[in-house]
């Protein structure tokens, strides 16, 4: 038979996999190959640290049989704790902050965890930041283990014993590149000094966010004024234990919206499956490829996997709402979908038989200056508030008349994955669109709908 005595057999020994069409269609020489810690069990890379430092606490006596493990994470570390703690009969309390998504929430309550859930913008060291919150559980919880991911060695350890060894192995020695990202420091920590020690020339570079301190910090030893960024897992707002910068030649600074980007491309080109930090150290990555040739050979970590992040980077709707949708993904359908909380959000017409007075009532009743008028759901005309007014001024009977025999023409209709340019273009000359699903016509757009998506 062949089989893994539980889960834990699982953890590590990755493989690595070549990036293809991204780097032909930029013409990048060097190859570049992503560590796919994607594929652990727990689903990132976290899962080999949960484990190291869980066999420590046992090894030294700190865990007992029945004990509870206490961890501050953005999740991942949770869920590699977890794991662990389902196989060994452990309980878990995990202090997250509101940033965690709400897959890697219910993960976590799915594997057995206790959730506490703190302020993501909490100052560090004030009570309510979710490191000070989960020591305080830890010092009220008896038989308890705190692994304080930050400060622990057997995060970087983990790293030095497994991920260094298994890149060095796997590329046979060939690695002359390692990009990885920084969050506790473990990953980029561990692995470089296993690298550095096989051969010193290979060079190691971290991706982080615009946002965090440690380019900064590294470059000038002062640390600054952190400011928010979207991508979850990495960065700082002061230095860590963990992170040992003095290993790392370079580190890059990258946007929300290329990290996001680059995810999404590694998906839908690569079928690459990754969490957003995975797409900041692939932009990091290519942007070290662009000066190199055949003769190096590059490794990124893909730290986790994308359905941690279902409803965020990989929902259109969110990366709307966040202002960083690539704009040839903007449909009519998305634009519809996500109106403004104070545009109403179901389509407002009227028939052609309605009288002009219920049309204006509708209109006044729903706060919009325009309406549709829909037979059989095809639209055969429109209401137009200022051209009815001035009509009505001249012809007071009108309000008993038909909308038929008032009716402006149609507003023009297009199909509900019209592009935002083709959406654009029709607003220029009228006030709306209106947008069609299988021939009905289910939503309109009014300029001020597009002006909201460009602020
Ligand atoms: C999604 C994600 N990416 C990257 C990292 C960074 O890894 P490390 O803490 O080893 O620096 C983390 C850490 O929590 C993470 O959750």
């Amino acid at each position: 038979m062949k089989f893994y005595d539980d889960i834990l057999g699982l953890i590590g020994n990755t493989p690595l996999v070549r990036i293809n069409n991204i780097t032909r269609q930029l013409k990048i020489k060097a190859p570049i190959y992503a560590k796919m810690e994607s594929l652990n069990p727990g689903y990132s890379v976290k899962d080999r640290i949960g484990i190291s430092m869980i066999d420590w606490a046992e090894r030294e006596g700190v865990l007992k049989k029945g004990g509870t493990i206490i961890e501050a994470t953005s999740g991942n570390t949770g869920i590699g704790l977890a794991l662990v703690a389902a196989v060994r009969g452990y309980k878990c309390i995990f202090v997250l902050t509101e940033k965690a998504s709400t897959e890697k929430v219910r993960y976590l309550k799915g594997l057995g965890a206790d959730i506490v859930v703190c302020p993501a913008a909490a100052k560090p060291g004030t009570p309510d930041h979710y490191v000070s919150t989960a020591k305080r559980i830890s010092e009220e919880t008896p038989n308890s283990f705190y692994p304080d991911q930050y400060n622990h060695p057997e995060n970087p350890a983990a790293h030095y014993r497994t991920t260094g060894p298994e890149i060095w192995n796997d590329t046979e020695g060939k690695i002359t590149h390692f990009v990885a990202s920084i969050g506790t420091g473990g990953t980029i920590s561990g692995t470089s000094r296993y690298l550095k020690e096989m051969n010193p020339d290979i060079k190691i570079i971290g991706a982080d966010p615009y946002g965090s301190i440690f380019k900064t910090y590294k470059e000038s030893g002062r640390v600054p004024e952190a400011t928010p960024y979207l991508v979850e897992g990495i960065g700082q707002n002061l230095p860590v234990g963990n992170a040992d910068l003095g290993i790392i030649d370079e580190i890059i600074n990258i946007t929300d919206r290329e990290s996001f980007d680059m995810a999404r491309q590694l998906a839908r080109k690569e079928g690459i499956f990754s969490g957003g930090s995975a797409g900041t150290i692939f932009a990091g990555a290519l942007k070290v490829a662009k000066d190199l040739d055949e003769n190096s050979l590059i490794v990124f970590i893909v730290c986790d996997t994308g359905e941690h992040y279902l409803s965020k980077f990989y929902s259109d709707e969110w990366m709307k709402e966040k202002l960083l949708l690539e704009p040839q993904r903007i449909t009519g359908s998305l634009i519809a979908q996500t109106k403004n909380a104070d545009a109403p959000q179901n389509l407002i017409s009227v028939g052609p038989d309605d009288t002009v007075g219920e049309a204006l009532e509708k209109m006044n009743q729903n706060g919009v200056t325009q309406i549709p008028v829909l037979e059989d759901h095809r639209s055969v005309g429109s209401i137009r508030e200022s051209g009815l007014l001035a009509k009505l001024l001249a012809d007071r009977d009108l309000i008993d008349a038909k909308v038929s025999d008032v009716m402006d023409k149609s507003f023009p209709v297009l199909d509900s994955d019209a592009s935002l340019v083709e959406i654009k273009s029709k607003l220029q000359k009228n006030p709306a669109v209106l947008i069609e699903d299988f021939k009905r016509i289910t939503a309109i757009i009014t300029r001020s709908d597009v002006l909201d998506i460009q602020r």
